[in-house]
């Protein structure tokens, strides 16, 4: 027998993963063991999808709607796209340059691997969503971390970034309002990362998954920064906006010269998104919004609570984020570290949170929490960790 049979590809190593997958998964054992745990970990919203929206899918479904359709998305929902974002983003964005994937994160993977290979840079958050680290790793690039600091509210400071471009900077990736912080980027930040990266070729990769998710202030895109839509993959998804984790669909307005590489790649991996799944999209785009103000309303009241709840907790200090569903609270001042703590307080006290370092190596003193749960939850999470680091 070969000694080689059975064995993975060297890439493989380099696939990065998610961790609060892997802290679900032990939450779920400890749930089946008879425990009580209360998930703070995963970033989904706990509502239901929208009605109205799961019967657009239902019809579909009745009407046939269940074969292969173009790998680029359903002319209905690229049209709808086109209009959301034209009038969101403030800029005109035609449907040929909208493409529709199965979630957001395809797009993610499939424009790093479209535009970089090694020798090229890519400057992303730090922390930030891992998968961004793990494709840019995966596509054999080299990948280059912006700090978003505490001190700066969770934005990147421009000058960090001006000083990470240059000749072999092939794509930035910006994320705003951000996971895992809930930072937002200012618009004049924007503006002048605009004009930074105006001078040179790189591409960008503008995540904006969470742009609906914003407290009291304006959503700005780096989209329409003059010069700028040329060369930004603007994404976007139904997930967090509108409950749709499962139903997996994601949209983004992308530079014409990717439209046909980006396609290719769904071509070749998953054909296209469920026909019935994207007339569920056109439903959420162009129907009734009234469930989405609520969710959103409902997470600035559980935000407020959360952050609260927090600084009153001994040795922890949480900034209020402006975006999102994720506090990232400061635990430097605890008895033990950030990771040690994100363990313990699931196995002593019963409540999923991650270690800051699964977003990235800047940030050793922190916890991300999802307050994507009911204020009745997270008001016992708060009674639960106070309880814990009081005893410690
Ligand atoms: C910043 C960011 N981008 C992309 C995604 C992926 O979203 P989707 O469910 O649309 O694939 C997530 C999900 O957590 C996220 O936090």
């Amino acid at each position: 027998m070969l000694e080689t049979h059975g064995s993975l590809a060297s890439g493989v190593a380099r696939l990065g993963t998610e961790t609060a997958f892997s802290v679900l998964a032990r939450a779920k054992e400890m749930e089946a063991q008879g425990r009580d745990v209360i998930h703070l970990e995963i970033g989904e919203p706990d509502f239901d999808t929208p009605a109205h929206i799961t019967e657009a899918a239902v019809a579909a479904l009745h009407a046939g709607e269940t074969h292969y359709c173009p790998a680029a998305g359903i002319p209905e929902l690229r049209e709808a796209v086109a209009q959301e974002l034209s009038r969101t983003r403030g800029v005109p964005i035609p449907a040929q340059r909208v493409l529709i994937a199965n979630g957001a994160k395809p797009f993610l993977f499939f424009t790093i691997l479209a535009t970089c290979e090694p020798g090229d840079e890519v400057v992303y958050p730090d922390p930030g969503f891992p998968i961004y680290e793990s494709a840019i790793r995966w596509a054999g690039a080299t990948p280059v971390a912006l700090p978003l600091r505490e001190e700066h509210d969770f934005s990147f400071a421009v000058d960090e970034l001006r000083e990470r471009l240059g000749p072999r900077t092939k794509l930035v990736i910006l994320n705003s309002p951000q996971n895992p912080t809930g930072g937002v980027t200012p618009a004049g930040d924007l503006a002048a990362a605009a004009q930074a990266i105006l001078e040179t070729s790189a591409w960008v990769l503008s995540d904006e998954v969470y742009a609906r998710l914003i407290y009291g202030e304006a959503f700005a895109s780096i989209a329409a920064e003059p010069g700028m839509l040329d060369r930004t993959i603007l994404l976007d998804g139904f997930s967090k906006t509108y409950a749709m984790t499962g139903w997996r669909c994601g949209y983004a307005a992308v530079p014409d010269a990717l439209v046909e590489p980006l396609t290719r790649f769904f071509v070749n991996s998953t054909s296209c998104v469920p026909p019935f799944v994207q007339y569920a999209g056109v439903a959420a785009l162009t129907g009734p919004q009234d469930d989405v103000t609520a969710m959103v309303a409902e997470f600035a009241a559980r935000r407020d609570l959360v952050v609260d709840g927090l600084n009153a907790l001994p040795g922890v200090s949480c900034l209020s984020p402006r975006g999102a569903f994720y506090v990232f609270p400061n635990v430097a001042d605890t008895p033990v570290g950030a990771e040690e703590l994100a363990e313990r307080v699931l196995e002593e006290a019963g409540v999923a949170v991650l270690a800051g370092t699964a977003f990235g190596a800047q940030v050793a003193d922190h916890l991300r929490l999802s307050y994507a749960n009911s204020q009745t939850n997270l008001t016992r999470a708060l009674e639960r960790m106070d309880a814990f680091l009081r005893g410690l």
